[in-house]
């Protein structure tokens, strides 16, 4: 049978947070080392210490968020060994990613510069595992207060007059995991405890994250809800995408079979029951929806890519991965209700990244694509569709979502059909539909771009597809996203 999307621009529903397309980086690897950051005496071209063809290819696709400094790693960072003179920050070493020497030359003034360069919104996750109430408080004064204090009279000295007015806060990473391994009744006190004295100064409010459950962890959600539900803006969930369910051995990045893919595709629509299941849990103890569900850490996770060291998790990016990006970012969407933001793991050279790089060398993922594909969906509203298509092999072969702005009606849509080629109606109510284009993603299943061959996977102009009394039909290939711009 052909797929069906409908939908009617006049029934719409939440605006989708521009922050579900955000990003996450962490001392890990060459995510912020070699990736984002190369110092101002690189021979590679950057603008304080940035890497300019990344923050042009992240301005490109509006990044309206970024987490940092991580991860495991953030329950380990010292804020106060990551300001003032270069050569006398601390050095330490990266336990939880390669052992590498950590010398802090990027921290707290880099990450706010790389911001203020992205045009992004920072979200600093700050450390309860291995710091205290003061470290943390402290870091939240030197950011945002303007009083006259010590710890302010050091933000100047370093070059900052003005406070920053850091809104996103997160107060522990994964504390069930490698930010403590706490239990949930503890680790909700410890919230409370932590972001009491973490205070909003001027107008600044902060936006307070807890750390919620891990994938299917009900339990976690249930004690932090009712525990700490009244403390925090929102919680966190982290769920990433295995191919073999195994950690051991997760199955490689580019060498896989179709069984494989689609176990992929299988695995990472989990999403949706995840999203559902926590959601209704928060509704138990916010049925007024004051707490947001932050998914700020997804993606792929695979072995390493041969040859490199394990602590970096460096993996390439294949048509797969786009298909995944697009799975969930259209689950994301339809849930803009209550799902405020989410950072894809992580921007450049680790895990399911937009960007690899390869010293002054850098390449634009599949991934990165499909979220140029979807950045008209950033404050959109959303239009909810029904879908209805074919399951290959266990999967929804057609995914898509929609949003309505400033009168421009955009469907994003992705066939997963690994080579199935596949007839999909858009049928459009309450819209004069007066002018279409799509822009398309789309290869086999394996392709990706590499430093020799930088733009094999890429967005192309599409054009087979006719407006008729049905709707908008278009012949949609197999292992593609598009984007639908309707104009009335
Ligand atoms: O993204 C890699 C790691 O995955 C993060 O540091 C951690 O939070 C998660 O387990």
């Amino acid at each position: 049978m052909s797929a069906k999307i409908k939908l009617n621009a006049a029934n719409t529903g939440a605006v989708i947070n521009r922050n579900i397309y955000g990003h996450f980086s962490e001392h890990l690897g060459r995510c912020i080392y070699g990736g984002l950051f190369v110092g101002e005496d690189s021979p590679i071209p950057n603008k304080n210490g940035m890497r300019t063809d990344v923050v042009e290819a992240l301005r490109n696709i509006r990044v309206p968020v970024l987490r940092w400094p991580g991860g495991c790693f953030a329950d380990e960072y010292h804020w106060e060994d990551g300001i003032g003179p270069k050569e006398s920050r601390k050095r330490m070493v990266n336990t939880n990613w390669g052992g590498v020497v950590e010398d802090n030359s990027f921290g707290t003034h880099e990450f706010l510069e790389l911001c203020e360069q992205l045009g992004c919104e920072p979200y600093i996750n700050a450390n309860v595992g291995s710091g205290t109430v003061r470290e943390m408080a402290e870091w939240v004064e030197y950011l945002n207060s303007e009083g006259d204090s010590t710890v302010v009279k050091k933000r100047w000295a370093n070059g900052r007059k003005d406070p920053w007015n850091v809104k996103y806060l997160g107060v522990g990473n994964e504390s069930w995991g490698c930010g403590g391994n706490m239990r949930p009744e503890y680790y909700a006190d410890e919230f409370r405890r932590y972001s009491t004295f973490c205070r909003n100064y001027g107008t600044n409010k902060l936006y307070r994250i807890a750390c919620g459950p891990n994938a299917g962890d009900w339990a976690w959600t249930e004690t932090l809800m009712k525990n700490a539900a009244a403390f925090c803006d929102a919680i966190t969930l982290h769920y990433y995408t295995v191919p073999t369910g195994e950690w051991e051995d997760k199955g490689s990045a580019t060498e896989f079979d179709s069984e494989m893919y689609y176990a992929t595709l299988r695995g990472t629509t989990r999403m949706e029951k995840l999203l559902e299941g926590h959601l209704a849990i928060m509704d138990k103890y916010d049925p007024k929806h004051k707490v947001g569900l932050i998914v700020d850490e997804w993606g792929t996770w695979y072995n390493v890519e041969p040859g490199t060291n394990p602590g970096f998790l460096y993996q390439q990016n294949t048509m797969r991965d786009a298909m995944v990006a697009a799975i969930n970012l259209n689950l994301f969407n339809s849930h803009a209700d209550r799902v405020v933001m989410a950072n894809i793991a992580q921007t450049v050279n680790v895990l399911q990244s937009v960007i690899l790089t390869d010293g002054d060398q850098m390449l634009l993922t599949p991934t990165y694509h499909v979220f140029d594909l979807y950045k008209a969906h950033q404050d959109a509203t959303l239009v909810p569709v029904t879908v209805a298509c074919d399951t290959v092999e266990g999967v929804q072969q057609v995914t898509a979502s929609a949003s309505i702005k400033e009168g421009v009606l955009t469907v994003t849509a992705a066939n997963v059909a690994a080579d199935k080629a596949e007839k999909v109606v858009l049928d459009i109510a309450g819209f004069d539909v007066k002018d279409v284009s799509i822009r398309i993603l789309s290869g086999d299943m394996h392709d990706k771009n590499t430093f020799e061959d930088k733009e094999r996977v890429t967005i192309a102009d599409f054009t087979d597809f006719e407006v008729t009394g049905e709707g908008v039909v278009l012949n949609l290939p197999g292992c593609s996203v598009v984007e639908v711009t309707v104009r009335g």
